[in-house]
């Protein structure tokens, strides 16, 4: 069994120490193996909320899954924006964009969907797509991970234009590398789903799990993130909120693999 914990949208610049202060008292009694961050680290892409994400990170002796998030590109400096979006995202986060891990359980692939000509909205590409396809290619019995800042899906109601671009497009590869979980941010909205709900599927469904904020960007929702246990055939998620000054346990829900679908 694996531990992960899937914060996003952590939006340095615009948020409440004592929420962060609580995030790092729940990471550390959680213990997870893995620490997932789905883009938006700062607020405005400047070098001293880098430097809180950056301090926020080092300050656990975990392995990390950390991917930019539009927030993370200059909005408001075109020549910035343009000629060197993820400046400092590179000098204080990781020159690595699409980062990885992989264990005997695990294997995890962060795909960059943040680019210079959206403003807020993400793209992925084939050429990724087929990255995702070689990476889980040997992976074997592990649960296969996906982490993306634009969501591939999300309740109910809302439209094809607010997911990521290049979804639909991507989908055949997604089923062919027989991905388990896709884990995104961006909307500030705390949702799970499954990638059948919203796309034409053959094979494997992933699940979509979407984590909200952690900031004061919030969408009525308090500040919530998601803890995730897996299995070979099981998947626990658990969502933490903020309540009186800490993080508890809220919904939880749990997942089959059965025999190629994920099952409530
Ligand atoms: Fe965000
Ligand atoms: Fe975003």
């Amino acid at each position: 069994m694996r531990t992960i914990i899937h914060l996003s949208d952590l939006h340095f610049g615009r948020n409440e120490p004592s929420v962060i202060k609580a995030i790092i008292k729940t990471v550390k009694a959680v213990k997870p193996d893995v620490l997932i961050v789905s883009g938006d680290l700062t607020q405005r892409a400047k070098a001293e909320e880098f430097k809180q994400a950056k301090d926020f990170l080092n300050g656990f002796n975990i392995k990390k899954i950390v991917i930019p998030g539009n927030h993370d590109i200059p909005l408001f400096n075109p020549l910035k924006r343009l000629v060197n979006p993820f400046k400092n995202y590179k000098k204080y986060i990781s020159k690595n964009l699409e980062p990885v891990y992989f264990d005997k359980e695990l294997r995890i692939i962060g795909v960059n969907t943040a680019r210079k000509t959206k403003i807020t909205r993400g793209k992925i590409s084939s050429e990724q797509a087929q990255l995702i396809k070689e990476y889980f290619a040997d992976a074997g019995d592990a649960v296969r991970i996906v982490v993306a800042h634009h969501p591939f899906d999300l309740p109910e109601g809302f439209s094809s234009r607010k997911m990521v671009i290049g979804a639909k497009n991507v989908i055949k590869e997604i089923v062919d590398a027989k991905v388990d979980l896709i884990l995104g941010g961006h909307m500030h909205i705390s949702h799970t789903g499954s990638i059948a709900d919203r796309y034409k599927v053959d094979g494997k469904a992933a699940l979509v799990v979407q984590a909200s904020t952690v900031s004061k960007r919030s969408r009525g929702e308090v500040p919530t993130f998601n803890v995730i246990k897996t299995d070979l055939k099981k998947i626990t998620l658990t969502r933490y909120v903020f309540k009186q000054k800490e993080f508890k346990k809220d919904l939880e829900e749990v997942f089959q693999l059965e025999p190629a679908q994920w099952v409530k």
